[in-house]
C-alpha cells in the first residue's frame, strides 16, 4: 500500500492527507494576508523572542506535517517583517504580485528542476519567453539573451563573467579553461557610487573588489562623463541605472558612444532603475543604456515578482553561454535552450515561471503603472517632508527619497522611533557624508492612503525627537 512504510502511517491516504495539508497552508496564508493592514510592519520584540520555540536539536523522529505547519504559522508568521501591506519602504524591496504569488504555489507543487528543457519543458519555455518580454520592455537589442538568477548580485556576477570571457577571448586567452593566473590584464572601471554587489561580483570572479578604476560622481551619484579614464578593448566599464540611495542614472547617452568607440565592454547595473524604460513617462531617464553589452536587473524589485528573481542579460548571449555552460554525458541537452547553459547554477528553482506569471498579469501598461505610481508616491513623501521643514537630500527622479530630520542623531532617533511605532518601515543611510532616512517606494501594493498614514507617522516620529 502506498505510504504504508511511513512511520505513523495515516488512516487517511497519503494523497488525502496532502490535500488537507495544502488547504490548511492556503488558509494560513490567507489568514496572514487578512491581518496585513493592522500588523506592525516590524515584528514585535516578543514575536522575535518567541522564535526560540523553533530552535533546539533536530528531533530524533518525525513530526507530522500538520504540526510543522502549525509551528510555522504560530511562531513564524508573527516574526515576519510585514511586506504585503505596502508600507515597507526599506532597501529596495518590491512586494509580490498576486499572480506571481499564486504561480509560486503552483511551481512549488510542480517541483520542477529548471536546469534543462528535458527536466522541465514548461520551466524552460516560460523562462525563455519571460526573458524576451523583459528585453523588449527594457528596450534592449534584439537577439539579447540571458539568465534568470536569484537577484542583481548574481546577475552582475553572471554578466561580468560573460564580459570577462569575451575580453580575454579577444586577447587569445581561455579564462574558463586556464583561469586568471597569467591572463592578460583587464581594466575594470566603475563609478564611485557603484553598488557593492558589483565589486562583490568582481571579487567572486577573481578580478578583485579593489582592483578597479573609480570615476568621480556628482552630487546625485552620477558618473561624471567628463572624468572618464582611458578606455580600450580590454576594459569593462560598469554603469549604473538607478542609484540605490538617490535613484539617479549615470549619463549613458554621453558615455556609451565613447566607450563603444574605444571597444570597451559596457555593463549596466540596473537592479531597479532600468525598469524606468518600461514607462512612457520615465524612459527619458534611460537613453544610452541600450548601447551596453550586458545588463543586470531584478524582477523582485520594481516588477514585484517575489523573491528571488533577477536577470542577467547579454547582447551576445554566446558570451554568457561560454562562461556558464556545463557538460557531462548524463546532462542531456536538447535542441531548445537549456537554462543551465546560461546560469551559474545547475539544479535550480523554476523562478522563471513566477516571472512569466507576474509579467503576464501586468502587461506593458501594468509595469509602466508600477513605475509611475510608486514614483508619484515618492514625490508626495518628499513634498510632505519638505513642507514640514525637513531637508530632502536628492532630486526625486524615480521612487527613492533621502530625507534628513536635522542632526545625524535626530535622524537616526526618528528612524528608530518610526520602526518601533510600526505604521511603516524605513531604513537609514549615509549619503555623501549626510545621515539620512531612505524611502524606497517599490511595492505594487502601496496606495495613497498608505503614503498619507506613513507620512503622518514619519512627522510624528520626528516631532517626538529633541533638536
Ligand atoms: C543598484 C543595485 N544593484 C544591485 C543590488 C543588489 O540586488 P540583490 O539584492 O537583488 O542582489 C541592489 C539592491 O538594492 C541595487 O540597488
Amino acid at each position: 500500500m502506498p505510504g504504508s512504510h511511513l512511520p505513523h502511517a495515516p488512516a487517511v491516504s497519503v494523497a488525502d492527507a496532502r490535500t488537507a495539508l495544502l488547504k490548511r497552508a492556503a488558509r494560513d496564508a490567507m489568514d496572514y494576508l487578512e491581518g496585513e493592514d493592522t500588523r506592525s510592519v516590524a515584528p514585535s520584540a516578543k514575536a522575535v523572542a518567541a522564535l526560540c520555540a523553533l530552535r533546539g536539536p533536530l528531533p530524533p523522529g518525525p513530526t507530522s506535517a500538520e504540526t510543522v505547519l502549525h509551528l510555522l504559522h504560530e511562531y513564524g508568521s508573527p516574526a515576519t517583517v510585514a511586506k504585503t501591506a505596502g508600507r515597507f519602504f526599506g532597501f529596495v524591496n518590491g512586494g509580490c504580485l498576486p499572480a506571481a504569488l499564486a504561480a509560486s504555489w503552483l511551481v512549488g507543487t510542480w517541483d520542477q528542476n529548471a536546469a534543462h528543457h528535458i527536466q522541465s519543458p514548461v520551466a524552460a519555455q516560460l523562462e525563455e519567453t519571460a526573458i524576451e518580454w523583459v528585453r523588449e520592455m527594457l528596450g534592449l537589442p534584439k537577439g539579447t539573451g540571458g539568465a534568470v538568477v536569484t537577484g542583481a548580485t548574481m546577475a552582475n556576477f553572471s554578466a561580468l563573467a560573460a564580459a570577462r570571457h569575451a575580453l580575454l577571448a579577444r586577447a587569445g586567452w581561455d579564462v574558463e579553461a586556464d583561469g586568471l593566473f597569467g591572463a592578460p590584464p583587464i581594466t575594470v572601471v566603475i563609478g564611485e557610487e557603484a553598488h557593492p554587489s558589483v565589486t562583490k561580483a568582481l571579487g567572486l570572479l577573481g578580478m578583485g573588489r579593489k582592483r578597479v578604476v573609480k570615476v568621480p560622481v556628482d552630487g546625485q551619484g552620477r558618473m561624471r562623463a567628463d572624468a572618464l579614464p582611458h578606455l580600450d578593448a580590454q576594459t569593462i566599464l560598469c554603469l549604473q541605472a538607478g542609484n540605490v540611495n538617490t535613484g539617479a542614472f549615470d549619463p549613458a547617452a554621453a558615455i556609451c558612444p565613447i566607450a563603444r568607440a574605444a571597444g570597451a565592454w559596457i555593463h549596466v547595473d540596473g537592479a531597479f532603475g532600468l525598469w524606468a524604460a518600461a514607462s512612457p513617462e520615465y524612459k527619458r531617464l534611460t537613453p544610452g543604456f541600450e548601447q551596453a553589452d550586458s545588463w543586470a536587473t531584478d524582477a523582485h524589485k520594481w516588477p514585484n515578482i517575489g523573491y528571488d528573481c533577477g536577470l542577467a542579460l547579454v547582447r551576445d548571449a554566446e558570451m554568457l553561454r561560454a562562461a556558464m555552460s556545463i557538460h557531462a554525458p548524463y546532462l542531456v541537452h536538447g535542441e531548445t535552450r537549456d537554462p543551465s547553459d546560461y546560469n551559474p547554477e545547475l539544479s535550480r528553482r523554476a523562478r522563471g515561471v513566477e516571472l512569466w506569471a507576474g509579467l503576464r498579469s501586468l502587461g506593458r501598461s501594468g509595469m509602466a503603472n508600477i513605475v509611475e505610481r510608486t514614483s508619484a508616491h515618492a514625490r508626495r513623501f518628499a513634498q510632505g517632508l519638505h513642507e514640514a521643514g525637513y531637508k530632502i537630500l536628492n532630486d526625486v527622479v524615480i521612487n527613492q527619497v533621502l530625507v534628513s530630520f536635522g542632526s545625524p542623531e535626530k535622524t537616526l532617533a526618528t528612524i528608530a522611533r518610526l520602526q518601533e511605532e510600526g505604521t511603516c518601515w524605513c531604513g537609514s543611510t549615509v549619503w555623501q557624508g549626510h545621515t539620512a532616512m531612505r524611502i524606497s517606494v517599490s511595492s505594487w501594493a502601496t496606495n495613497k492612503d498608505d503614503v498619507e498614514r506613513s507620512l503622518a507617522a514619519m512627522l510624528k516620529a520626528a516631532g517626538q525627537q529633541a533638536g
